[in-house]
C-alpha cells in the first residue's frame, strides 16, 4: 500500500486531498495515514507467527506516541513498550491494559518505578544492578522482570542509533559475571518473576543477518544459564530496528521473509542446543509508522548564495525535523501542488531556525518552487513528532490522522499560550 498517491495538481492520502488539510490546519503539519499504520501492524501480526514458537509484538512507542496512537495500537491488539513516565502515563490514560505494557529505560527514576508497580505493568526490563536494588526496595507483590543484555553485536547503522557495541550505555554485557549474578539475584527474589532476556541491537538496520547473530548469541547465553546455573529463560525479546525506505537509495529487507527465517532459525538453534522454544518478542517502532507520515511545509523565500548553492526556505525547521541534523538522515520531498512536474534542479531545503545545520534535506531535486506552494516531506512518521522541540521558541505542529475518507486532529498545534504556560514571570 502507498501512503500517498500523486496527481497532476495535488497529492492524496487515501481519499483525502492534502491541500484541504493545509487550508484547514495551516503549516507546518504532520499528517499520518492511519490506514497505512493499521495495514503495517496487520502485516507484522500475520507474519510474525510460527507453528512451534509463541510470539508477541510490542510497539516501541518512542517512535510516535499520542493518546490516539496508543488507542490504535490497543485496537490492533499489539503490546506496547514505554521508556518514561510520560510514555507510561500516555498509554495508561489511553486505556491500554497494563499487563500488555513493558517498561524500559537505563535509569528509571524512583517515581517511574513506583508508578509502574502501582499500575501493575506487565514487564519491567531491568537494565543494571542499581535498578534491581531500587526495585526490590519497592516491590511487594509479584512483578515480571526481564534483563537487558548487550551482546556486542555490531549492526550496520548510524553510530548514534546503534546500541550494542561493548561500550553502549544500555544493558548488561552478555559476557559479564555480574550479569549472571544479577539474574541469579532476581530468580531468588520472592516477588520478582524472572521471565527472560531482552536485547535491542540498533535501529534502521538493513542487514537481517545481524538479527541472526543476535539470536544465536542470546540462545547460547540461555543455554549457558540452563546448564551452568539451572536457570530457565522462557522469554526472548529481540528488540526492534527493522530498516525502512526514506529515499530510493534505501533497500529494506522483506519483513515477511525475515520473520519466517528468524523464527525458523531460532527453532533450529534451540533444537541444536537442546533448549525448549522460548516465547519470542520483537519491538518494532519505525517500521510500523515511518512511512505512514508526511510533513507539509509552506515554501517561502528561495536563495542562491554567492557560491551558487540554491536554498528553498520552509516554515518549519530542525525543531520539527531533527533527524537530518542529528543523523545526516536523507529524505525525499515533492511540491504538493505539482508532484508530477519535471525536475528543474537540486535545492537544499532549509528551515527557519537560527543554526547553519538547520537543513531538512541537503539535496532535493524539485521543479522551480514558487512562494505560496507547499512542500511535502515523506517518511516522517517515526521520530519526528516524538523528537520535536521548541528550539527558537518555534511551535510544535498539529498531528492529523487520515483514515479512508476522513481526517481528524489527534494533536492540536501548540499555541503561543501553550508555549508560555510553564514560564514564571518574576
Ligand atoms: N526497542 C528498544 C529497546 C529501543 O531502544 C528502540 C529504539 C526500539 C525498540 C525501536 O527501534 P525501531 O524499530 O524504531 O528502530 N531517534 C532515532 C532512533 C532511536 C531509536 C532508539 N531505540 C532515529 O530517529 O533514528
Amino acid at each position: 500500500m502507498q501512503p500517498t498517491t500523486h496527481h497532476a495538481s495535488t497529492m492524496m492520502m487515501n481519499q483525502v486531498d492534502l491541500r484541504s488539510l493545509v487550508s484547514k490546519h495551516g503549516t507546518p503539519l504532520y499528517v499520518m495515514n492511519e490506514t497505512y499504520i493499521r495495514h503495517q501492524i496487520r502485516l507484522f501480526k500475520a507474519s510474525f507467527i510460527h507453528s512451534k514458537i509463541q510470539t508477541t509484538i510490542f510497539y516501541a512507542s518512542k517512535a510516535f506516541l499520542t493518546l490516539a496512537m496508543a488507542q490504535l495500537i490497543h485496537e490492533e491488539g499489539l503490546h506496547i513498550d514505554v521508556v518514561s513516565l510520560g510514555e507510561l502515563m500516555t498509554v495508561i490514560k489511553a486505556g491500554f491494559p497494563s499487563e500488555k505494557i513493558l517498561f524500559h529505560g537505563n535509569n528509571k527514576t524512583s517515581l517511574e518505578l513506583d508508578v509502574a508497580l502501582k499500575h501493575h505493568v506487565g514487564y519491567i526490563v531491568i537494565d543494571n544492578p542499581f535498578e534491581y536494588e531500587n526495585l526490590i526496595n519497592k516491590v511487594t507483590q509479584t512483578q515480571k522482570v526481564m534483563v537487558r543484555i548487550n551482546p556486542g553485536v555490531e549492526a550496520h547503522t548510524h553510530e548514534y542509533i546503534s546500541t550494542t557495541k561493548h561500550d553502549s550505555k544500555f544493558g548488561m554485557s552478555i559476557y559479564g559475571q555480574d550479569t549472571v549474578e544479577l539474574i541469579q539475584a532476581i530468580t531468588s527474589h520472592p516477588h520478582l518473576e524472572f521471565c527472560g532476556i531482552h536485547c535491542h541491537i540498533g535501529s534502521q538496520i538493513f542487514d537481517p543477518t545481524s538479527f541472526q547473530k543476535e539470536a544465536r548469541l542470546l540462545l547460547e547465553m540461555i543455554h549457558q544459564l540452563k546448564v551452568s546455573h539451572n536457570i530457565n529463560v522462557t522469554h526472548l525479546n529481540l528488540g526492534g530496528g527493522f530498516g525502512v525506505r526514506y529515499t530510493h537509495e534505501d533497500d529494506p529487507f522483506d519483513i515477511q521473509v525475515h520473520f519466517k527465517h528468524i523464527l525458523d532459525y531460532i527453532q533450529d538453534t534451540c533444537d541444536e542446543l537442546g533448549l525448549d522454544y522460548p516465547h519470542v518478542s520483537i519491538e518494532p517502532g519505525r517500521s510500523l509508522v515511518a512511512q505512514a507520515g508526511v510533513t507539509i511545509y509552506s515554501i517561502g523565500a528561495t536563495k542562491t548564495t554567492y557560491s551558487n548553492k540554491k536554498f528553498v526556505f520552509v516554515d518549519g525547521s530542525m525543531a520539527d525535523h531533527m533527524r537530518t541534523a542529528l543523523y545526516q538522515a536523507k529524505y525525499e520531498a515533492k511540491i504538493l501542488e505539482r508532484p508530477l512536474a519535471a525536475i528543474e534542479q537540486t535545492y537544499a531545503i532549509a528551515g527557519k531556525a537560527c543554526e547553519t545545520g538547520d537543513i531538512l534535506i541537503h539535496e532535493c531535486p524539485l521543479p522551480q518552487p514558487h512562494v505560496g506552494e507547499h512542500l511535502v516531506v515523506f517518511t516522517t512518521g517515526a521520530y519526528h513528532y516524538s523528537m520535536a522541540s521548541n528550539y527558537n521558541r518555534l511551535l510544535k505542529p498539529a498531528v492529523i490522522f487520515v483514515s479512508e475518507h476522513d481526517a481528524r486532529v489527534v494533536v492540536k498545534a501548540q499555541t503561543i499560550d501553550d508555549l508560555l504556560a510553564q514560564d514564571v514571570l518574576v
